[in-house]
């Protein structure tokens, strides 16, 4: 190893892993009873995803998990951070299990406890089953007593074996990307609709978390993945300070405050006024939102520079929630991931110390997410090269020691991801793994960041 990529050491407990998602991963959309849900009917739908991709085979995890398996367990990872797809356990997203779903998760749970892998459920990244979407899906109240239940289901059949249980993945990217900026499942852009989501969505997160602690059975923990952003104006102009107050506002006060704070926004009222009177909210939220953590799960990719610039229509009835006059902006003397996102590690840092400063008292935080998509090609020796990758991975956890350092208390990293995979609406063209997949032939090729990672936390527990 360079200098560059050493890493500094991390405490003897500190937990490593990797992260992956359903969807991303699974395919079998048609198998085993599983329903359709809004991932399937909009990649489906022409023109929003890159090239026309969709997640029906995906890595084939479904069938390969056990290979899969014996790559987490070779990598040497503690932990396994995977979700669970409702519209496998909840095909209609209501009513009894679908024990066909929940056998499969029961079996990879067994398989990863046999390679001495923990396994981490997430219960929701971002697979709402369909058939709720049609009843109005987070924009509707009943969808968040919906996944409560579907929580208790998969938490009463896997309770026994999986201690970590994340309720949400990321509840900006369901509300905002694809409610307010559209670029998400479902694919719309409203005001009041896309507010209402991210409500209801904490909403479900705190009834979720009581279901679950009621029917506790022992060692299980329970906590939340928020995507936060190390928010910066992109000058000292005024106008631009402003404008990162209300990106803050959409990126993560929106969720920090009530989630960490107990509080509604200070500035939610002047941003968003004329599109939404906030009528969803009942007066015992808060309270409900706020349920104890056991843990924070942070995700984080790179930082976000806020200029001031008229995006919003100046028609309320036409204006999105994302639409708060606000242009993002990279520093061009960044290097960039082949996502386009800036490399700015500090970002991490930063952004750990300031949650820390404001909201005090913070539980326990893992990194759930981080990582970077190259160009990754396989090469004439059949290997593939990708140091980009590891001075990105190495860089960040320099950054996190350094929070650590300052008292941040920071448990786990969490690289994204083990596989390369559906990367969203930019389908297979982004490739995020430490394994690089063949989409030809479905083919598992461990990068050298895999050799990496897997030599770096054997010197973290002493060789
Ligand atoms: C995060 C998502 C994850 C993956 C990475 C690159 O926002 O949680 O599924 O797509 O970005």
């Amino acid at each position: 190893m360079s200098s560059e990529t050493d890493v500094q050491k991390f405490p003897d407990d500190f937990e490593w892993g990797v992260s992956t998602a359903a969807y991303q991963i699974e395919g079998a959309v048609h198998e085993d009873g599983r329903g359709r849900s809004i991932w399937d009917v909009f990649s489906h739908a022409p023109g929003n995803v890159a090239r026309g991709d969709n997640g029906d085979v995906a890595c084939d995890h479904y069938h390969r998990f056990p290979e899969d398996v014996a790559l987490l367990r070779d990598l040497g990872v503690g932990s396994y951070r995977f979700s669970v797809a409702w519209p496998r356990i909840q095909p209609e997203g209501r009513g009894p299990a679908e024990h066909r779903g929940l056998d499969f998760y029961g079996r990879l749970v067994d398989e990863l406890l046999d390679a001495g892998v923990e396994p981490w459920l997430t219960l929701y990244h971002w697979d709402l089953p369909q058939a709720l979407e049609e009843r109005g899906g987070w924009r509707n109240r009943d969808t968040a007593r919906r996944f409560a239940d579907y929580a208790a289901l998969v938490h009463d059949a896997l309770g026994d074996r999986v201690t970590r249980w994340t309720t949400l993945n990321e509840p900006f990217c369901s509300a905002f990307l694809g409610m307010a900026i559209g670029e998400h499942a479902p694919g719309v852009r409203e005001g009041h609709g896309a507010l209402a989501a991210a409500h209801h969505l904490m909403v479900g997160h705190g009834l979720a978390v009581q279901a679950m602690r009621a029917q506790r059975r022992g060692e299980e923990r329970f906590g939340i993945t928020l995507n936060l952003s190390d928010v910066r104006p992109a000058s000292a102009d005024p106008a631009d300070r402003s404008a990162a107050e209300r990106l803050d506002l959409l990126h993560n006060r929106v969720f920090t405050d009530p989630i960490l704070g107990g509080v509604w926004p200070a500035s939610e009222r002047e941003v968003w006024s004329e599109i939404s009177d906030f009528g969803f909210r009942r007066a015992d939220d808060l309270a409900l939102i706020r349920q104890p953590l056991d843990f924070l799960g942070v995700n984080f990719y790179c930082p976000a520079w806020a200029k001031s610039a008229p995006t919003a229509d100046p028609d309320p009835a036409h204006r999105s929630a994302a639409e708060i006059d606000v242009e993002y902006v990279v520093p061009p003397e960044l290097p960039r991931t082949a996502m386009g996102w800036p490399v700015e590690p500090e970002g991490m840092s930063g952004l750990l110390r300031r949650l820390d400063e404001e909201y005090g008292e913070l539980p326990p935080i893992y990194i759930t997410e981080n990582g970077a998509a190259y160009r990754d090609e396989i090469d004439a020796t059949g290997a593939v090269s990708d140091p980009e990758r590891i001075a990105f991975i190495a860089a960040h956890l320099t950054a996190l020691r350094t929070a650590m350092a300052k008292g941040v208390d920071v448990r786990g990293y969490f690289c994204w991801s083990l596989l390369d995979n559906f990367e969203w609406a930019y389908g297979y063209a982004k490739r995020f793994g430490l394994v690089y997949v063949d989409y030809e032939d479905l083919r598992r090729i461990p990068k050298a960041s895999y050799y990496w990672y897997r030599d770096m936390m054997r010197a973290q527990r002493g060789g």
